[in-house]
């Protein structure tokens, strides 16, 4: 039962024509194309606005066997050969080299050895640890706008908090963060007000920039042998006698900057608006936080994942070999898109999906993936989510949005779904 009444949002209509996919009103609301495609095509082949055919699977059983088929390979060497045999054009952008030869980019045997070095050195013991340091942050960003009644929660805290986070826990030393904030910046081409659009070749300077600076502060961290920190854990990591090389621990630092940033800017931001959207739900956490009371924040921040999460659709995988989902064929070197989104609504498998509910208990949802990618900083994302949402609601009380639902501007993209900005007013 639930203490309090969860506002139901709009039913989604699953009759009439194919909604269509990808534009700005998908953008903006994606929920009801993923109904319709769920009932009439739950696995559905379309053309992506990069021109490359691909599968969508939206049913939450069809998704979570798709995550967990090794029979749909990630990496992108393999779809690249695969299609060219074929006399076809593999996904374009994907590649497999340098920083991109990390974890979501590798298949077993080689994901199992390096995700089990990773885990040596990224514990949720060390995470632990760092919840002080990641109130201190949440704290410290919150006194930049406290005293002025107003903010764009995206750019003045969403968009920070993760990077510096990050930042600190791998061992980037504080004067080289604002670096990383700019070059984070630049790959999700949205940085600070007034810098909206990356310039042309700006993610490629990025990345060289960043690969870079990795490569020089692993190898000082080698020399150095004795920080805490997680780049020199990375460093120390074994595992029967192997361990990671410079360039494996330059990926992996990569991919643990990144696969942690953009995603966790989103669950602050889709967070704190789906909640300013259902007062009841903000009003029911913030009455526990007043008493001091933060049992509910776990719930909350794993309902918010799967109400409105930071990842639409999991990270590309395609067809090692013809197989079927949900009963439709996809053939030998298809790409294939697990719909998170659509999955995480599906009323198969949530009670009243489409209702944010923060007590919700049977809530197994698909936010951080499924099976050998499983997200591996899901601890750290907790965390973060945790301590945004409590620190925001306690020290901000009456935090209101300050514009209307339409005038809210959605990120467009594939895999991710994220506000533009969040302008809120408060009491100073
Ligand atoms: C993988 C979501 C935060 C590191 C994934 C995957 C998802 C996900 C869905 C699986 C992708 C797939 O199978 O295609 C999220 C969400 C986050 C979040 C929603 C925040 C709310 C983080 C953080 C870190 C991180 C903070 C690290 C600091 C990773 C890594 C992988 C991954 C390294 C790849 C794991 C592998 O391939 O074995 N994440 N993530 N993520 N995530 Fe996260």
């Amino acid at each position: 039962a639930r203490p309090e009444a969860a506002r139901p949002a709009a039913a989604c209509p699953v009759t009439g024509p194919e909604p269509a996919l990808f534009g700005w009103e998908f953008a903006t609301d994606p929920y009801p194309a993923y109904a319709w495609l769920r009932e009439n095509a739950p696995v559905h082949r379309t053309t992506l606005p990069s021109g490359v055919d691909a599968w969508l699977v939206t049913r939450y059983d069809d998704a979570r066997q798709a995550l967990a088929d090794q029979r749909l390979s990630k990496d992108p060497a393999r779809h690249a050969a695969a299609t060219a045999a074929r006399g076809k054009t593999g996904i374009p952008g994907e590649q497999r080299a340098g920083l991109f030869a990390h974890l979501l980019n590798i298949d077993p045997p080689d994901h199992t050895r390096l995700r089990r070095l990773v885990s040596r050195a990224f514990t949720p013991r060390r995470v632990e640890a760092f919840r002080p340091r990641v109130q201190e942050l949440t704290d410290r960003l919150i006194d930049g706008f406290a005293a002025r009644g107003t903010a764009d929660l995206i750019h003045e805290f969403a968009f920070p908090l993760p990077i510096y986070a990050i930042c600190d826990m791998l061992g980037v030393p504080a004067e080289d963060q604002d670096d990383f904030r700019d070059w984070a910046g630049m790959m999700i081409r949205h940085s600070r007000p007034g810098e909206r659009a990356a310039p042309r070749g700006g993610v490629a300077r990025a990345v060289k920039r960043i690969r870079a600076y990795l490569e020089e502060l692993i190898h000082r961290k080698r020399a150095e042998a004795a920080g805490d920190d997680l780049i020199s854990g990375l460093i120390r990591a074994s595992d029967h006698g192997e361990q990671l090389t410079e360039a494996e621990a330059a990926a992996m630092a990569f991919i643990l900057l990144f696969a942690g940033f953009e995603t966790t800017v989103n669950l602050i931001g889709n967070g704190v608006n789906a909640l300013l959207r259902h007062p009841d739900q903000l009003a029911l956490l913030r009455a526990g936080l007043a008493r001091g009371d933060e049992r509910l924040l776990a719930t909350a921040v794993e309902e918010l994942l799967r109400f409105d999460g930071p990842v639409e659709l999991a990270t590309w995988r395609f067809a090692t070999e013809p197989l079927t989902i949900g009963g439709t064929r996809v053939p030998a070197g298809d790409p294939v898109l697990v719909v998170l989104g659509g999955a995480d609504r599906d009323p198969r498998r949530f009670t009243d999906p489409d209702t944010l509910d923060l007590t919700r208990q049977d809530n197994p949802h698909l936010g951080f993936g499924h099976g050998i990618h499983y997200c591996l900083g899901a601890p750290l994302a907790r965390l973060e989510g945790q301590r945004a949402l409590a620190t925001l609601l306690t020290r901000l009380p009456d935090l209101r949005c300050a514009v209307a639902p339409e005038e809210l501007r959605w990120r467009g993209g594939l895999i991710m779904r994220g506000l533009r900005e969040l302008p809120v007013a408060f009491t100073p």
